[in-house]
């Protein structure tokens, strides 16, 4: 293959954000932008990249869905067995990653995770559709599997199993919320000259520093 150069640019100059705009509480500013970007029609505003980290400090990341923001933090959902699982477990510090292109913004979260309450999982379990809660106990998260068919087999046999009753949250299927110390909103800026402001947890008070872009 031959290499090929990625050369397209795009400035960036839809907004600016100033200090004097920013709501003291990061939580609340989040949910402003992300309020935006809901009223905005974008697709899937919910998903951010989630970043973990095996305890020796090698990174993973992939894509989840924001199901909940609340002042205690955010929430996501997922098999607890699955790799995220494994390494949240060992590691429980995590960062999840918004980028809204069209919007030109960026948040940047960062913090610990811990596990919600299994009556909050089973609360949002039940809300699931039946199809979403019969993969959850039909698919062993991040498990090498044989083939498509062998899938569709275990979603099979967990039809089967439960026939028209209700579906029980599987043991190991539930939410994280990423308990947060640090959140950055970065807005796009002309000739790359962004605008990055950060607020910081420090003993128990959110300060907010610009940095450089
Ligand atoms: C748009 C989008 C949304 C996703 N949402 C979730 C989610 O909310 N929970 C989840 O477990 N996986 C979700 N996934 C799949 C994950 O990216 C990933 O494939 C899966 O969680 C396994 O990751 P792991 O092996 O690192 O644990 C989503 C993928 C995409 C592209």
């Amino acid at each position: 293959m031959t290499a090929k150069d990625h050369d397209q640019r795009r400035d960036y100059n839809k907004q600016v954000l100033r200090e004097a705009d920013l709501d003291p509480d990061p939580i609340r500013q989040f949910q402003s932008w992300f309020d935006e970007a809901e009223s905005s029609g974008l697709v899937e505003p919910g998903a951010m990249v989630l970043a973990t980290a095996t305890p020796s400090g090698a990174p993973s990341a992939r894509v989840v869905l924001l199901r909940r923001t609340d002042p205690r933090g955010f929430t996501f959902f997922t098999n607890y067995d699955s790799r995220k699982g494994r390494e949240l477990a060992a590691n429980p510090r995590a960062t999840l990653v918004s980028y809204w292109a069209e919007l030109e913004r960026q948040v940047r979260i960062e913090g610990v995770i811990e596990q919600l309450d299994s009556a909050d999982s089973d609360a949002y379990f039940g809300r699931r559709p039946r199809g979403s809660q019969i993969s959850a106990w039909a698919s062993p998260q991040s498990d090498v599997v044989t083939d498509r068919e062998t899938l569709e087999q275990r979603l099979t046999e967990v039809e089967a199993r439960f026939g028209d009753g209700e579906i029980p949250r599987p043991p190991n299927w539930g939410g994280y919320r990423l308990v947060p110390d640090l959140i950055e909103f970065w807005q796009g800026r002309e000739s790359r000259l962004h605008d990055r402001l950060c607020y910081r947890l420090t003993k128990g008070a959110w300060t907010i520093e610009r940095l450089a872009p």
